[in-house]
């Protein structure tokens, strides 16, 4: 669009509003004495708005008392405090007392009364207030029975331990009665021929019927990993399988396994072959917290829905390597191999050659599989646990959580490493605060339950507060398996990853170095990649819209003793002896994450990185038009004028996205613009993007810039109260942000997933999606949604720039 108006031609970056519609001008043509005293009259009363403003500001917003007494009155800077919180760390390390304490007795979901009052005992030691335990009603299973057995001519020939073995000298794997079972998996009693289907991807299975095999009926088999647990259910599901198997493939255990002469734990660092991996089937890509409940708070009497949108209607089982090896093996020579569908088809397992199991006529007489499930469906209580560290301002609040809950009785690494450097943070910073630091802001410690069946606790609470999560919650810490190897991997919404990655060039690396340093020789060298589902987190991320992160040392098994994932032994010893002896990876991720609380929480300016974040969006929206066919460019739909929020006031439109905002934002009428054709609406895309990196960057100076002048301690108490109470609009503005972009009908068939740049994906579940929305319209070839979703990305991202420059 070139003629501009004269008025707009200075504007280089901004969007093109030729086309706006501005309402509400008026112009003043007389000029007698009445109107120079109205217009002074006039020009007084606006002076004393804006005064007025200012005061109002700084005297009934919560940095009155701040600007006036606050700073003054401590006697720890945060300088200071980061030195103690280090030396206290590095003084004393009680990650194996918590370690040892969270892992001696089973605490699934909603289990282990001892253990939410030890923690809250806890929270209260270590000086947080409002300390509580906030309880919720949740729709779970527990299991009844189950059996796996293999039928030759009418004959059992094996029948599956569907358990794991006890180790005398590892304790919490002994009286174990817990059968092996999926969170959510669907009663059933199938008997039928089976095949191997790989991942359990979609396209594994697609694959497969391509091929012209009839899946309907038979029982897949597929091995860990590659995507969401449910997910391989659900695409099962969808072909028509009536049941699913999951094991373990020695394929996982990179290069300690026995085949490379490596001992079997409790011997080695090799895989226990009778370990099995227990999990949800839940389907994360639809949404998390309890399937009975979505969207709203699972309180006692609270309205339940059918789950079954949420969870799989075929059964399925977990079992070990051990168990699986006598019934693929069954399969050898039958149909093709596995290998003749890709590269990534065949495992490591030995004695079975990969052949699929399948014959296009069905004429082989093949073994059969009788897979038995039984589960036991009922509303059960869970226990979450919360407390304070008040800041010197309440309204801008940090939360960090971890669950509490394991498969098991052990979890030393899912999740109760987590646990455990959540408490030394907790008792490192309370001798900062004892010594008289008190952070700017408001930190809320979260011990969830319920995350293994589903992110019940947290998705539960914060469903339940969420209009208080909208407005105060600045970002969520989430720390799950801190500790299950050496190798650093952090996740992040943009806006935090700044701060995130600043912090680990502060914190030393227990094999030399620093955090950062490691962490860019990594595989993934140094990027940080965003949030998919999978972990706490998510609740904040897709249906909130509070940017969060998460940091850990995983295990990479090519260098890390094999990992026990949600199996028994996952266990006290197995962390003491092979994972982390010392407890050092515990004690770093610690001082790492104290780093992190004290940076958010420490300064008056809030660390978030809009100017980052557009330059991301700015990434996804160009690599995502990379993929869009070229016959999509002429494609025109006049349904879709690009108008912010139906003509309301920019004003209007943001505050959905804010309940009872408390900050003045300026009330300005956004543009409308016409758009032709698909060409036309992705040209107002890119410069609408443009115009949100040049706001963003605005932001950001301006925001430095106050933050500096309010480090040299201005003398003055009017230029503190001016200068804090513009830095309170601008934190206001950056918490905001990220509220902008949630979409109220969510995206499309996943209604809880309400955050347009980015979700859980579809495919994959764990891995996030970015720009979800149109992603999948370019994945469906699907024109029509393609342009409702630009229309979407342009108007969210105009009203983030106007937000940003307002
Ligand atoms: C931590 O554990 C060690 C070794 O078991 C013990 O000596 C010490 O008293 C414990 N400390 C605390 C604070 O629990
Ligand atoms: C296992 O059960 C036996 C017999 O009930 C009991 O004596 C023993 O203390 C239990 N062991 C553990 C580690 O709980
Ligand atoms: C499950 O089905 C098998 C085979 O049809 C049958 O033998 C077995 O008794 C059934 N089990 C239960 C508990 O119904
Ligand atoms: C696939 O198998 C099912 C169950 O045996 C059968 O009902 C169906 O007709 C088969 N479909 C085709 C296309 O052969
Ligand atoms: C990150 O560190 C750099 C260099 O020390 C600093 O300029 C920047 O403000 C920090 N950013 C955040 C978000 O803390």
């Amino acid at each position: 669009m070139s003629a501009s108006t004269p008025l707009l031609a200075h504007l280089e970056s901004e969007p093109d509003i030729s086309n706006a519609q501005y309402v509400g001008r008026t112009t003043c043509t007389r000029k007698n004495w009445r109107w120079r005293f109205l217009l002074l009259a006039l020009f007084g009363t606006v002076v004393t708005v804006i005064l007025g403003r200012n005061i109002y500001v700084a005297t009934t917003s919560y940095t009155a008392q701040y600007v006036l007494f606050g700073r003054t009155k401590l006697s720890l800077s945060l300088a200071d405090a980061e030195a103690v919180v280090h030396d206290t760390l590095a003084k004393l390390n009680l990650a194996r007392n918590w370690s040892y304490e969270y892992t001696q007795d089973l605490h699934r979901t909603g289990e282990s009364r001892r253990l939410v009052d030890w923690t809250l005992e806890k929270f209260k030691e270590y000086g947080l207030s409002d300390t509580k335990v906030e309880t919720y009603y949740v729709y779970t299973n527990k299991p009844v029975d189950n059996a796996l057995k293999l039928v030759e001519d009418g004959k059992v020939t094996f029948e599956a331990s569907l358990k794991e073995d006890s180790i005398a000298e590892d304790p919490s794997t002994l009286n174990n009665t817990i059968p092996v079972y999926h969170a959510y998996s669907a009663s059933g009693n199938v008997s039928s021929s089976y095949f191997y289907a790989n991942y359990g991807r979609r396209e594994d299975y697609q694959a497969l019927v391509a091929r012209g095999y009839n899946l309907t009926g038979k029982i897949a088999i597929v091995r860990y990993q590659g995507l969401l647990r449910g997910l391989k259910v659900k695409f099962a599901e969808e072909v028509g399988a009536a049941g699913v198997v999951m094991y373990s493939d020695p394929s996982e255990d990179g290069d300690h396994t026995t085949q490379n002469g490596y001992k079997m734990y409790p011997e080695g660092p090799a895989k226990q072959d009778s370990s099995v991996q227990r999990g949800s089937v839940m389907f994360l890509t639809e949404g998390a917290g309890d399937p009975t409940t979505p969207g709203y708070a699972s309180r006692k009497n609270a309205k339940r829905e059918d789950p079954l949108k949420f969870i799989p209607k075929i059964p399925s089982l977990p079992v070990s390597q051990r168990d699986i090896t006598p019934i693929l093996k069954k399969l050898n020579g039958i149909g093709p191999k596995a290998s003749s569908f890709g590269k990534d088809w065949t495992g490591k397992l030995e004695g079975y050659d990969y052949s699929i199991g399948l014959t296009l006529k069905d004429k082989h007489v093949s073994p059969v599989l009788n897979l038995y499930n039984e589960q036991n469906y009922e509303i059960v209580p869970i226990h979450n646990v919360l407390g304070t560290i008040p800041g010197q301002v309440s309204e801008e609040v940090i939360v960090f959580g971890n669950h509490r809950d394991a498969w098991i009785r052990g979890g030393a690494g899912d999740p109760n490493s987590g646990s455990a450097i959540m408490l030394e943070v907790m008792r490192a910073l309370q001798v900062a605060i004892a010594k008289g630091y008190k952070p700017y802001r408001t930190i809320v410690f979260a011990s969830w339950d319920g995350e293994e069946y589903g992110l019940l606790g947290s998705t539960e609470w914060a469903e339940d507060h969420s209009a208080w999560i909208q407005k105060k919650v600045v970002a969520y810490v989430n720390i799950d398996t801190g500790v299950s190897g050496s190798s650093l991997l952090m996740g992040a919404s943009p806006l935090v990853k700044e701060v995130m990655l600043n912090a680990t060039k502060q914190v030393n690396y227990p094999k030399g170095g620093t955090m950062y340093d490691h962490y860019v020789d990594g595989p993934l060298k140094g990027e940080v990649p965003y949030l998919g589902s999978g972990s706490d987190f998510a609740v904040f991320v897709s249906h909130l819209g509070v940017p969060a992160f998460e940091a850990d040392f995983f295990n990479d098994p090519s260098t890390d003793p094999v990992y026990h994932y949600h199996s028994i032994y996952d266990s006290f010893h197995w962390m003491d002896k092979y994972c982390d002896p010392g407890f050092i990876y515990h004690n770093t991720m610690a001082q790492y994450y104290s780093k992190n609380l004290l940076q958010l929480s420490g300064r008056e300016f809030l660390p978030l990185s809009p100017d980052f974040y557009a330059d991301e969006i700015d990434r996804y929206i160009s690599e995502s038009l990379k993929q869009v066919p070229t016959d999509w460019y002429h494609y025109e739909n006049d349904e879709f004028s690009f108008e912010i929020e139906n003509g309301r006031t920019f004003h209007e439109a943001i505050s959905d996205h804010r309940p009872a905002h408390d900050k003045p934002l300026r009330h300005r009428k956004p543009p409308h613009r016409k758009i032709k054709d698909f060409t036309d609406a992705v040209k107002a895309t890119k410069e609408a993007v443009k115009y949100l990196q040049r706001q963003a960057r605005l932001a950001v100076a301006e925001r430095n810039q106050c933050q500096t002048k309010l480090n040299a301690k201005p003398g003055h108490l009017w230029d503190r109260v001016k200068l804090m109470s513009r830095l309170s609009v601008i934190n206001a503005k950056f918490n905001l942000l990220e509220r902008v972009f949630l979409h109220s009908g969510g995206l499309d068939d996943r209604p809880w997933f309400k955050h347009i740049m980015f979700a859980s994906g579809r495919y994959t579940g764990y891995d996030g999606q970015a720009i979800p929305g149109f992603q999948e319209a370019v994945e469906d070839n699907d024109k029509k949604k393609g342009l409702k979703w630009l229309n979407i990305l342009w108007t969210k991202i105009m009203l983030a720039g106007f937000m940003l420059s307002a």
